[in-house]
């Protein structure tokens, strides 16, 4: 509850700016790059010791998540975790990042929170702090496990859910509610790759898994896209952009097209016991 208190102090003295979806538009041969903000999405990052002075409670909650102990901990129960559903991949994790969100409104479009390439998260942890939420205020995290079918996670009050910052593709389904808060937490780290040996092992990796559901979930994509800023040109562009990058993707996947069509979203209860191995990083 006191975590909840200070982000509402920061959101009602104006601490918090605006989160933003950055895109590249190429006009007349020359790019561009354009920043374009999220409806009604309040931020704060925690790393600025300014910030910290005036919220104490999740300053300290930050550094005690960034403590090597608690990072060499966290690493050693999760590949626990991964050993036990026998995923084949190990993380060691040294580093911490957390934010603090105020959503008022607004939604996320489709997206991964890395892409292992300009920056080495792995794991990503929400804390969720409403304790009023009902079904109908929205904002669900809905989770795109892809080849399984996608699930939707409900911000209730002292929840946290933690999913790989690079396999898997994620968005926040419009909120109706007043107001919803809740803390991001990002672990970076190294990983352990295991290698992939088949057509079926290679489209299940990170990467590839989720262009492929990008091609599944197109249509959803665009209009979570639209759902998440307001109209503009900008917001124009990037539905153009997925659209180019839709038809790139069926080009360039078509020798897999017949792997994806048989593992096509499956539930997961009817697929136990069927030999998928899921590279989630
Ligand atoms: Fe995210």
């Amino acid at each position: 509850m006191k975590m909840l208190g200070e982000i509402k102090m920061m959101k009602e003295r104006g601490n918090m700016f605006s989160n933003a979806t950055r895109l590249v538009a190429v006009e007349n041969g020359v790019e561009k790059r354009l920043a374009v903000d999220k409806k009604n999405i309040w931020e704060q990052e925690m790393s600025d010791p300014n910030v910290q002075k005036l919220i104490p409670n999740l300053a300290d909650v930050s550094a005690n998540l960034s403590h090597k102990d608690f990072l060499h901990q966290l690493s050693a129960d999760m590949n626990d975790v991964f050993a036990e559903k026998k995923i084949q991949q190990e993380i060691a994790l040294d580093y911490q990042a957390m934010k603090i969100q105020s959503n008022t409104g607004g939604s996320f479009p489709i997206h991964t929170d890395s892409d292992g390439i300009v920056d080495t998260r792995l794991i990503s942890a929400i804390l969720y702090l409403n304790p009023d939420w009902k079904k109908n205020d929205g904002g669900q995290l809905r989770l795109y496990p892809f080849p399984y079918k996608q699930v939707d996670v409900e911000p209730v009050f002292n929840r946290l859910v933690i999913f790989p910052s690079t396999g898997l593709l994620h968005r926040v389904l419009p909120s109706n509610a007043k107001n919803r808060f809740c803390c991001t937490f990002w672990f970076s780290g190294n990983l352990r790759h295991p290698t992939a040996d088949s057509p079926t092992s290679r489209i299940f990796s990170a990467k590839l898994r989720n262009i492929a559901a990008r091609l599944v979930y197109a249509q959803e994509w665009e209009e979570a896209i639209r759902e998440s800023h307001a109209d503009s040109e900008a917001r124009d562009q990037m539905i153009a952009n997925h659209w180019k990058d839709i038809s790139t993707i069926g080009r360039g996947l078509s020798d897999y097209v017949p792997y994806i069509g048989q593992y096509l979203p499956v539930d997961r209860n009817s697929a136990e016991g069927q030999e998928i191995k899921i590279n989630w990083f």
